[in-house]
């Protein structure tokens, strides 16, 4: 039998007793043994459209490399097909990003270690608020959920201000070492999409004073699951900042919707995974629209993701960007600040695009 731990319901924002749950971690479920889900954990509407392999070359690739390149015909091509990425696809994959092998290795295996702490261990981490700085917890929003993610999660503030778990020893400076690296390619690629909209290539950082950032860290643990074709790892959604980040320990999970179907990313060695995200779509008015991704699972492999989501500061304002909108082309969204956004994405349950639904205006 798993220890029964109370896990805080993940992602509320003032939490009343009366919205904690008792279930077990993920993990530990997993352990305990059993041999179908519990009810809680099924999803309806898990396989109404087909899944494809993108094996088949389907996702866009990026060479890093290029848009930074001398050569004006290359660096060109290269924002040409940031931006057919990012309008066709919301995703693509990230080649020679500079982040060297052994740095994506030591993060995998770091929060690795921060998993297979005992549960009592990670207790000390737990979150009650989601403007708190760290919070280690299960599913995604137990106060809210109707149907159970089979995943726990370490979500962490790591930029303007650094925080981070103490354990397992070492990873704190490693991570920080990497999230930064993440930050300076989140701001090229940011110079490339401004470009592929035809607007100067600093405009959305400055437009979104990027100097002074937000960056979140999440790490996902996708437990084995005794019926991965009924649970899923994480609900489709859209993610809440301008880019996210994605890399995983080898086992493939990441589905992203596309024309109807779900394509499957099969990632190459050392590449990272980017989304766009919902304020890109606001930025861009819906020019680039933020993608919708799902994680699966299996029966007898764990995943791991390790993710960061890329936005501007909580106080920046948001808006669609004055040189994308006009007469014809209205803004499609209300203004707020990004602090108003996170809280409307996290205090609700994943449910595709629903917190972008939510400030759409009708045009
Ligand atoms: C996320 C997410 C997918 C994955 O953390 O926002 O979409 O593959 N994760 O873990
Ligand atoms: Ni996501």
């Amino acid at each position: 039998m798993a220890a029964t731990v109370t896990i805080a319901s993940d992602d509320f924002l003032e939490q009343p007793s009366i919205h904690s749950t008792e279930v077990t971690t993920i993990k530990s479920l997993s352990e305990s043994g059993l041999t179908s889900i519990p009810p809680s954990f099924a999803s309806k509407n898990l396989h109404y459209l087909p899944v494809l392999d993108s094996s088949q070359g389907l996702i866009p690739i990026i060479d890093f490399s290029l848009l930074a390149s001398n050569n004006s015909k290359l660096r060109c091509k290269a924002i040409q097909d940031l931006g057919h990425a990012c309008e066709e696809w919301g995703c693509f994959l990230l080649i020679n990003h500079g982040i060297p092998e052994s740095m994506m290795n030591s993060m995998m295996e770091g929060v690795q270690g921060f998993f297979d702490l005992s549960d009592e261990e990670k207790k000390e981490f737990q979150g009650k608020h989601i403007f708190d700085p760290m919070r280690y917890g299960s599913s995604f929003n137990t106060a809210v959920e109707k149907v159970y993610c089979w995943r726990d999660f370490l979500k962490v503030f790591v930029h303007p201000d650094f925080h981070f778990p103490h354990k397992p020893s070492g990873l704190s400076d490693t991570a920080c070492e990497y999230f930064k690296r993440i930050r300076e390619i989140i701001r090229e690629l940011l110079k490339g999409v401004s470009e592929s909209l035809g607007l100067e290539p600093n405009y959305i950082n400055k437009a979104m004073n990027m100097e002074s950032s937000f960056q979140v860290f999440i790490a996902n643990l996708y437990p084995p699951c005794p019926e991965p074709e009924l649970a899923v790892g994480i609900h489709p959604h859209s993610d809440h900042g301008l880019l996210t980040m994605l890399s995983e320990n080898g086992i493939n999970g990441l589905q992203t919707l596309h024309n109807g179907n779900w394509v499957k990313l099969n990632p190459l060695p050392n590449a990272l995974m980017v989304n766009t995200a919902d304020l890109l779509e606001i930025v861009t008015n819906g020019k680039y629209k933020s993608n919708v991704h799902r994680a699966v699972l299996y029966s007898n492999a764990t995943r791991i993701s390790i993710v960061t989501a890329n936005g501007p500061s909580f106080d920046q304002l948001i808006s669609p960007a004055p040189e994308l909108v006009n007469e014809s082309n209205p803004p499609a969204y209300k203004s707020l600040t990004y602090r108003q956004f996170y809280e409307l994405h996290q205090s609700n349950s994943l449910d595709k695009k629903s917190a972008l639904d939510r400030i759409r205006l009708l045009t």
